[in-house]
């Protein structure tokens, strides 16, 4: 019996890194997973990977940022696997720069994602959760969002956002005893591809880390975690794993820290 067997899960950003790991485990314990995402290729592979070890998986386009779009993924969910009892809001991005040179542009492109995106998912769950009887809303927070970074002030602003959102929408539910639970993770380097989609101004928040067009994970890591490594993205997916399944039904309003000890 799988640790989440019988439950239905939407994994935002499962096309890659964290995302990715997420819905592979879920499956793996039992859940069937809508991988969502921008990346079709990459949606559907994930899919696909996971119907070719057994799981139940499906893909679905989606940009969180389209409330419309939210509200087909949510009944889509619902009426095909008939319920909707998880929801990994982890799709997000990283942009980095100085604040007094940081874009408005830049600002608005990375909120949307990162705070908006979170917004409209756990706004558009939580109905579908409550006629499912339970559920679980897992947000992909960040060390980031526990302490600040120089030259990541946009990013910790939305990190920072979604871990209070998180605790304020927990404590709505438990007032209005309806048996779902909300939670963050904060991450610390994990070694995904986003470390490779960065600006120069991304890049040179990392200093010493930066390499070519990307920030290294592994040397990050050597300087800011105690366990002297990167993170992979199992280490954050089995915490998720965690708070999505009954084991954790004690748990809300609470912040998992998966850091190899960098904020001890
Ligand atoms: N990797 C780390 O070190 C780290 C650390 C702390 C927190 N995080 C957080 O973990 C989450 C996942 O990061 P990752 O490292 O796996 O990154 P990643 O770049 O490997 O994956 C992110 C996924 O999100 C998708 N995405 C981007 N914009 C989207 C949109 N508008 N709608 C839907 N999907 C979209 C991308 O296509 C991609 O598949 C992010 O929220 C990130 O901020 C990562």
């Amino acid at each position: 019996m799988g640790r989440v067997e019988g439950k239905t899960a939407i994994v935002t950003g499962g096309a890659s890194g964290i995302g990715e790991a997420c819905a592979k485990l879920l499956a793996q314990e039992g859940a069937t997973v809508v991988v969502s995402d921008i990346d079709r290729s990459g949606g559907a592979r994930v899919a696909k990977e996971i119907e070719e070890a057994g799981g139940k998986a499906c893909f679905l386009e989606h940009d969180v940022t389209s409330e419309s779009r939210w509200q087909e993924i949510v009944a889509e969910t619902a009426s095909a696997f008939g319920g909707l009892h998880v929801l990994v809001n982890n799709a997000g991005i990283g942009v980095g720069g100085l604040c007094e040179h940081f874009s408005l542009e830049d600002w608005h492109r990375q909120t949307a994602i990162n705070i908006d995106g979170v917004f409209l998912g756990t706004k558009h769950a939580i109905p579908a959760m409550r006629a499912a009887g339970s559920g679980s809303i897992v947000i992909m927070s960040s060390g980031a969002g526990l302490s600040g970074a120089p030259g990541m002030s946009g990013y910790c602003a939305t990190k920072g956002a979604v871990r209070l959102f998180a605790k304020a929408v927990a404590l709505e539910m438990a007032q209005l005893g309806d048996n779902i639970r909300v939670n963050s993770v904060h991450p610390g380097v994990i070694d995904t591809p986003i470390w490779t989609k960065v600006t120069p101004e991304t890049r040179a928040a990392f200093g010493a880390a930066a390499t070519g067009n990307a920030v290294d994970p592994a040397v990050l890591a050597s300087a800011m975690a105690p366990v002297g490594r990167a993170g992979t993205p199992d280490d954050i997916a089995w915490g998720v794993v965690y708070l999505a399944s009954d084991e954790a039904r004690y748990v809300t309003g609470s912040e998992l820290v998966i850091d190899g000890g960098a904020t001890a």
